[in-house]
């Protein structure tokens, strides 16, 4: 009898391809695979389209810090370049008891930070994790439940002893997502990044918002600074390691912020702050070649994740690099080798096809692999997604997690480079405090980050060097805020 056996691919009417696989019952040789070479040419394929050359990158700083000047001299452009009202850098004597907030990506964290001065500091905190629900309903309901959280800590903690009763404690408010502030208690949500889409939040002042939270909830406490991430990576850094002139973070999201000479800042001239006056910088660098597309190599997944995200268009720069999106651009990658009848022949595939159901955790995992049969991958296919794999799949699967990881990493480089060339640090070299999941665990990412840095520099780009950064959305939003009582008791700029 002539076997059954065989593929078939067919076109839905919504566009898509369907591919059918039969085989007869009498069958035991198994599920069919790609070949070694099949994968292999395919691979091939991949490696053009995610590979960055030296030269090329050089080309995405120059652009990068036209776009970090524009956004100094005028409201309104594509990278923000957020005037912080945190002046100049921490002196290191800054001490005192604070409460900090932290509305991140993935969790709510409250702490209490106790500042000792001379670098010194004790922490004790809580973390919640926010579900993908919360992240979508109403705005004021969500800083409720961060204001309803920070009543149950402060209530904890007054039990312990360790807050005293009766005392309303400075907080410090970490909030990072790019929001214009006229002053440093206050900030306007520009928009959410990172998948976050509460309605009514857009075009509100964040502080105000959450102070209302503190009232309804009867918080003792008193909003002093509204910080980015960033901005508090930068502070603390520096407040540890005086050699630190920027902040990154690479996590769910990505950006970074750094010190900027006030008279360099044109778009708040009109302040009459002193013009050799330092003030950070929160760069919102995720924005960067938004809507305009014209300078970052987007292959066809990035621009799938881009159209089907909440905000098409924007944050291009932060889609090709962060935490959130790494594991749906391989998830995409796979999907479309399913389509083409690739991979996973007469397996039953839906578990994969779950949009973002691949964690960028698993790239990680799978870059890590020790072991010569990649049974880690064999693990994270068969257990999350009940697919079985060859050795060949396998490799191929690792070493596409590394096409998309090892991009990632360089054009965070790029990132990098384009504020060192703007503020002439190449020569004496700096220090680069970075936080964030994929810097902290994604193997490797900081030596490519490192890479791309001499690619772009030659030689001179080891004067830069990155390193693990302090806390800076728990201990530098309460170093921000205790710079920030002390410069406005002394009646410095106090209406800032
Ligand atoms: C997003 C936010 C930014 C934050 C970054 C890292 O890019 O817009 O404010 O710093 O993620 O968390």
């Amino acid at each position: 009898m002539a076997s059954r056996r065989g593929s078939q691919t067919v076109q839905l009417p919504s566009g898509q391809t369907l591919t059918t696989f039969t085989k007869s019952s009498t069958d035991d040789e198994g599920l069919p695979h790609a070949t070694k070479k099949t994968m292999a040419d395919h691979l091939r394929k991949f490696e053009a389209l995610f590979n960055l050359t030296p030269q090329r990158m050089r080309m995405i700083v120059e652009a990068f810090r036209e776009s970090l000047e524009l956004g100094l001299s005028k409201n309104g452009q594509i990278v923000p370049m957020i005037p912080t009202y945190v002046f100049g850098w921490p002196k290191g004597d800054e001490t005192g008891n604070f409460l900090a907030v932290d509305l991140g990506g993935t969790n709510l964290r409250v702490c209490l930070v106790t500042l000792e001065g001379k670098g010194k500091f004790e922490i004790t905190q809580a973390k919640y994790r926010l579900s993908e629900e919360q992240k979508q309903e109403e705005g004021q309901k969500l800083f409720d439940f961060c204001g309803g959280c920070l009543k149950a800590f402060v209530d904890a903690n007054q039990e312990t002893g360790l807050i005293p009763k009766g005392s309303i404690l400075p907080l410090g408010f970490t909030f990072s997502y790019p929001c214009s502030q006229d002053r440093i208690d206050h900030g306007v949500l520009i928009r959410w990044t990172k998948g976050f889409g509460a309605p009514n939040t857009e075009g509100h002042d964040v502080v105000q918002m959450f102070r209302k939270s503190l009232t309804k909830h009867s918080v003792p406490a008193e909003i002093v600074a509204l910080t980015c991430d960033t901005t508090g990576t930068l502070i603390a850094s520096h407040y540890v390691n005086p050699k630190t002139r920027i902040a990154c973070i690479f996590g769910t999201g990505c950006n970074a912020a750094y010190m900027e000479k006030v008279k360099d800042i044109p778009k708040i001239a009109h302040l009459g702050i002193d013009p050799e006056q330092e003030m950070a910088i929160n760069c919102e660098w995720g924005a960067f070649d938004s809507f305009e597309h014209e300078n970052l190599p987007r292959t066809k997944y990035d621009q799938i994740i881009d159209e089907s995200s909440n905000k098409p268009g924007e944050q291009a720069f932060e889609k090709l690099i962060s935490g959130r999106y790494l594991g749906e651009i391989l998830r995409l990658i796979i999907c479309e080798l399913i389509d083409e009848g690739v991979l996973f022949l007469g397996q039953n595939t839906y578990k994969i096809e779950i949009p973002y159901s691949f964690d960028t955790a698993f790239l990680s995992l799978m870059e890590m692999d020790p072991t010569e049969e990649l049974l880690m991958i064999i693990g994270i296919f068969n257990h999350f997604f009940a697919l079985e794999t060859t050795l060949a799949e396998r490799q191929f699967f690792r070493a596409l997690a590394k096409l998309v990881g090892r991009r990632a990493a360089r054009l965070s480089a790029c990132g990098i480079a384009a504020i060192v060339s703007k503020m002439g640090y190449l020569e004496e070299g700096c220090a680069v405090g970075a936080d964030g999941s994929l810097y902290n665990k994604y193997p490797m990412f900081p030596e490519r980050v490192h890479e791309g840095l001499q690619d772009i520099f030659g030689e001179k780009g080891k004067n830069i060097v990155t390193y693990r950064a302090e806390d800076g959305s728990g201990i530098g939003s309460a170093i921000v805020a205790a710079m920030t009582k002390a410069r406005k008791d002394a009646q410095i700029y106090p209406t800032l």
